[in-house]
């Protein structure tokens, strides 16, 4: 079997066409939709990220400032600022982008940004009403992974979700949106012993570890869903996955690729979020 691929790129299109037309619609009732972005210090990785959350944004429509500081910012100033961008009525949206330098608490930075705000879906009350079910914003990988399940016309219920990864912002909140769509799921970590015995359990698995081949064919049930959130670089340097995807993709029913899947996905994402930020605040 060669499994079908899922689009992200594609996928993506779709829903930025989308928000470019909900934003039009914000626009003619006098709200401009706006995300502010801020950026502390040079690392190279978050220029060309912030760059591309700025790009997005303008192409649909929405406006997005990026404020770069110094490395050596301090952290009362940043909390300042968070704070004055909190209660200004033209930003609907506050990003703060990861990592902070080290002298930064960044939990402390992320629970200061309003939960009405918070676009990334980071802060504490963020998680808490993806836990109890209640409006708030989910985190963009996990909500684009959701998204490139339903695109597919995927139906969870019933079915086994093995999630690889238990992080804040990706692993734990994903479990839970499965869960919510009446999946059963487990979360494993890259140390679980004899991961196989998990993942070739699963109709679905999720790999957000940050590590190649973390998934090889003899791990995956034919036949099932994956998706693939890693973002690594092979010898060569290109870009790969959590997933051994040559070998994956004969044994799979459908499969993400890297590049091309989750992470535009996740761009889109944070559009769809800063969007509904500026819809409910301007309710
Ligand atoms: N750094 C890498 N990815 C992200 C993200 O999605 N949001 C923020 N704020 N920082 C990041």
């Amino acid at each position: 079997m060669t499994a079908q691929l899922i689009d992200g790129n594609a996928l993506a299109r779709t829903i930025r066409a989308e928000v470019t037309g909900r934003t039009q619609a914000l626009k003619a009732r006098g709200v401009h939709p706006h995300l502010s972005i801020i950026l502390v210090g040079d690392d190279p990785a978050s220029q060309v990220y912030t760059k591309h959350k700025v790009n997005d944004s303008n192409e649909t429509g929405l406006s997005a400032t990026l404020e770069r500081y110094p490395a050596d910012m301090s952290e009362a100033d940043l909390l300042a600022r968070v704070k004055a961008l909190n209660v200004d009525p033209k930003v609907h949206g506050i990003l703060v982008q990861l990592p902070l330098p080290r002298h930064m608490d960044s939990q402390k930075v992320i629970e200061t940004i309003s939960p009405e705000k918070d676009v990334d879906g980071f802060h504490i009350a963020s998680a808490g009403a993806l836990m109890t079910g209640a409006k708030g914003f989910w985190p963009c990988t996990p909500y684009g992974c959701m998204k490139m399940l339903e695109s597919i016309g995927y139906s969870l219920r019933g079915k086994h979700a093995v999630v690889i990864g238990r992080s804040n912002i990706v692993g734990k909140p994903m479990a839970m949106m499965l869960l919510a769509q009446s999946a059963t799921v487990t979360i494993c970590h890259s140390a679980t012993a004899d991961l196989g015995a998990m993942t070739r359990q699963a109709d679905v698995i999720v790999a957000a570890v940050g590590k190649r081949n973390v998934l090889t064919a003899d791990m995956v049930k034919p036949g099932a869903v994956v998706i693939d959130v890693g973002m690594n670089r092979n010898d060569e340097g290109k870009l790969c996955g959590d997933v051994d995807f040559e070998g994956v993709r004969e044994v799979a029913g459908w499969i993400t690729p890297v590049p091309g899947g989750v992470g535009p996905m996740t761009r889109a994402m944070l559009l769809v979020n800063t969007l509904e930020a500026a819809e409910r605040q301007s309710a």
